[in-house]
């Protein structure tokens, strides 16, 4: 994953951009990014984490999704006021949708699409933390506010809101299960 231009000084302080170029090491340094700077999110960082998200991989490629991007600080404040899991105040939020239309006639798109719909947020979220941007994936959030707040039809169903910003301070690596204690081969026993 290659990055662009340098966007914001490095938190921890060293001067060195915060940009992360091997694919392994942006997934390897991600964390869940809870806390942001005032800074606004450049149009050209936010267009290359949008050409990430819609490179996602899809159920039968029906790519049964669409997205609202809420820029405006008054209506990312109205937005976040219905997202307890949105903790700090981002620069954007994505609301990230499954969408009933692309799927009629198949019962089991509404699981598969949600699947899909988190695989592309992903998809945005590892693309920001390469460009030096923090978020996270939420998904404790009220539907129907959110639903009314931004107009979204009844064919949308938000899955999951992703807020994003200039990180405001170092990211804190999670603990992870053991890889023995989660991971077996050929067969679980
Ligand atoms: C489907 C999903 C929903 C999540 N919802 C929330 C949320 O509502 N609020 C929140 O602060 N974090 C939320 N998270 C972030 C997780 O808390 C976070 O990924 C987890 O604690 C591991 O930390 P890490 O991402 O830094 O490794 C969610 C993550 C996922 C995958």
């Amino acid at each position: 994953m290659s990055t662009g231009q340098r966007q914001h000084a490095d938190p921890r302080g060293n001067g060195s951009p915060r940009r992360v170029s091997d694919v392994f090491e942006v997934m390897r340094t991600r964390s869940a990014m809870r806390s942001y700077t005032e800074e606004p999110v450049a149009d050209a960082v936010l267009e290359r984490m949008l050409d990430a998200l819609l490179a996602a991989p899809s159920a039968s490629n029906k790519q049964a999704w669409a997205f609202v991007v809420v820029r405006d600080p008054a209506r990312v404040r109205r937005v976040r006021a219905f997202c307890p899991g949105i903790i700090g105040v981002p620069a954007l939020i994505l609301v990230a949708c499954f969408d009933r239309t692309q799927a009629p006639d198949d019962p089991g798109m509404l699981r598969v699409g949600r699947l899909c719909v988190a695989m592309a947020v992903q998809n945005f979220l590892l693309a920001g933390h390469a460009l030096g941007l923090g978020g996270c994936p939420v998904s404790s959030f009220l539907v129907e506010p959110v639903r009314s707040l931004l107009d979204l039809p009844r064919h949308l169903d938000p899955v999951l809101v992703v807020p994003v910003g200039h990180p405001a301070r170092q990211a804190e690596p999670s603990q992870r299960r053991a890889k023995a204690e989660v991971i077996r081969y050929e067969t679980w026993k």
